[in-house]
């Protein structure tokens, strides 16, 4: 998959260089796509938070009630001494199973994950404010990456909430999967949070919501690349089209180019020339059933121990254990 850099060396100057790589190859294949993790600026997470509490937004209320409803459960069933959370934002609903990780004593340490600097200290800080006696330890890395940072030691529960496994493409989740439990011990789980398939209405309802919220963090990609790579990008010369593809099972969140338009991007040393209908696809929400779960985790050699799912049948959480 990315195997771009080393696992430990990556410097500022070669986050740009990613973002290079990520720009050039998917902005000029077909359809256009833009790589996702750009999408969590500083901006774009305070965007993503404000998406959490939209009424539309049913994935993290979801979550939020099997966590409230099983946290003990969970927890217990881990066995787990170190929690490490991937992809962990402001680590809002992980609070409940720390909630619950005291009331057993039986945690240690908590290790977030994420590409948002910012975002990623705030929270250890608070969390660390809220759980004394709990070492908290923040990686700042791409968890398709860096997995090989992940604190070894313990019996460890890597959760991977909030349905972002859904934003990678299959070939992307096999890898991942792979790697992680390529480096976690016997013993060791992941709890896999992950949005099922529902009506078409209701999901669209989720990515296009009504205050335009969910529009403006797809489009804050745009500016991430006239910042970071001196773009020209103008809104103005693009609609937001979230679209439900039914044979994927997967939202499609594009951006496309209602005018015929030359965008150049001196940074990756890119000129795009863009039809009127031409679209960029910026991300994939994929959504699952519970049976191609469990099979993508025991092909990855992790073996289902305990399914969760809230009352409707939204979204479930997975435990699994490498054997
Ligand atoms: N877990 C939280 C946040 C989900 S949003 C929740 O359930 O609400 C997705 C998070 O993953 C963001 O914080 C984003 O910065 C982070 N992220 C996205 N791609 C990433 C990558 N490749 N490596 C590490 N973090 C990533
Ligand atoms: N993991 C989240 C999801 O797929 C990320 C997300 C929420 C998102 N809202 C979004 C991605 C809107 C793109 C557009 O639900």
């Amino acid at each position: 998959m990315n195997a771009r850099h080393e696992p430990d060396t990556e410097t500022a100057q070669q986050a740009d260089a990613s973002l290079v790589d990520d720009v050039r190859r998917g902005l000029t294949r077909h359809p256009r796509t833009l790589p996702p993790r750009w999408l969590y600026d500083d901006h774009g997470s305070a965007l993503f938070d404000e998406i959490t509490r939209l009424p539309e937004y049913y994935p993290f209320t979801a979550e939020h009630s099997i966590l409230q409803a099983h946290a003990d459960e969970i927890v217990t069933a881990s066995g787990a001494t170190t929690l490490v959370e991937l992809g962990s934002g402001t680590s809002e609903k992980t609070r409940l199973l720390l909630d619950a990780f005291t009331s057993t004593g039986q945690l240690a340490r908590f290790a977030p994950v994420d590409v948002s600097e910012a975002t990623l200290r705030s929270a250890a800080e608070q969390i660390a404010g809220t759980y004394p006696g709990l070492e908290v330890v923040p990686v700042v890395g791409d968890f398709t990456l860096h997995l090989a940072q992940l604190p070894q030691g313990g019996r460890r529960m890597v959760a991977f909430l909030g349905g972002t496994i859904g934003n990678l493409y299959l070939e992307e989740r096999k890898a991942f999967l792979g790697a992680l439990a390529d480096l976690l011990q016997p013993g060791d789980s992941l709890l896999l949070g992950t949005d099922l398939v529902k009506s078409a209405d209701r999901l669209i309802a989720a990515y296009d919501d009504s205050q335009g919220v969910t529009e403006a963090f797809i489009r804050n990609s745009l500016t991430v690349l006239n910042r970071e790579l001196g773009g020209d990008f103008d809104q103005a010369g693009f609609s937001y089209i979230p679209f439900w593809d039914a044979h994927m099972e997967r939202m499609d969140m594009r951006l496309r180019s209602e005018v015929p338009q030359r965008i150049t991007l001196p940074g990756a040393d890119l000129v795009l020339d863009l039809a009127v209908g031409e679209e960029l696809r910026v991300e994939i929400s994929t959504k699952f059933r519970v049976s191609k779960i469990a099979a993508e985790l025991e092909t990855a050699g992790l073996a289902v121990a305990r399914v969760w799912t809230d009352e409707p049948g939204e979204f479930a959480l997975t435990l699994a254990v490498k054997s």
